[in-house]
């Protein structure tokens, strides 16, 4: 589960047991999974909704159960992909979710989001949402909010900008003059 970069993934026919990993979703760059014809039995973890590369799923004649995860990714596959699951439902299965009232993928892909944070594995949670928002205002006072505080810093780092700036004119000046004159030569 580690490797980040593997494309295609084939455990088809190995007597597999067990649940699907829920970091199976940390395999961002699959393109191809294949777990079909093994004994796997749990839920299908709703992380497998973020590996947005992929393109085919099999994970049929398993014994998995429970609710088959939606995602944009997910509505592509049809119903061969879980067949041979008795104790799978929801869409694309014709065999409803208990409390399920519709199976029109277009209504469940405006839930995808919440969808993926109510289920078990948590692979997307609240506190996720927190982190990123807490990264971009540290970094962002980081670099600001000093030059705000400080009335010295922020002269010397509007002073460097500037300084930047000028150069960059002088330079684009004196590239254009230099192109004229081979130009006209
Ligand atoms: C995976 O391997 C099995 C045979 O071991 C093969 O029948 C199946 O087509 C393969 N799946 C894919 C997606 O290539
Ligand atoms: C399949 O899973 C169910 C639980 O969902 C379990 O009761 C049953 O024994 C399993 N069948 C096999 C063949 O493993």
């Amino acid at each position: 589960m580690e490797l980040v970069g593997l494309i295609s993934l084939n455990l088809s026919r190995n007597l597999l047991t067990r649940r699907i990993t829920t970091e199976i979703g940390a395999l961002r760059s699959l393109e191809v999974l294949d777990l079909s014809e093994n004994q796997l039995s749990g839920g299908i973890p709703s992380s497998i909704a973020l590996i947005n590369s992929l393109n085919f799923l099999d994970l049929s004649n398993n014994n998995l159960s429970g609710i088959i995860p939606t995602g944009p990714q997910l509505s592509t596959f049809n119903a061969t992909a879980y067949e041979g699951d008795p104790n799978l439902c929801g869409f694309p299965l014709p065999k409803k979710c208990p409390g399920e009232t519709t199976q029109n993928p277009a209504v469940n892909r405006g839930g995808d989001l919440a969808s993926i944070q109510e289920t078990e594995d948590g692979f997307i949670t609240p506190g996720f949402y927190v982190s990123v928002a807490l990264g971009f205002v540290i970094s962002f006072l980081g670099v600001f909010g000093t030059s705000l505080l400080n009335r010295s810093w922020r002269f010397s780092h509007f002073n460097f900008l500037n300084n930047v700036k000028d150069k960059l004119d002088a330079t684009v000046v004196v590239n254009m003059a230099r192109l004229r004159r081979q130009h006209q030569t």
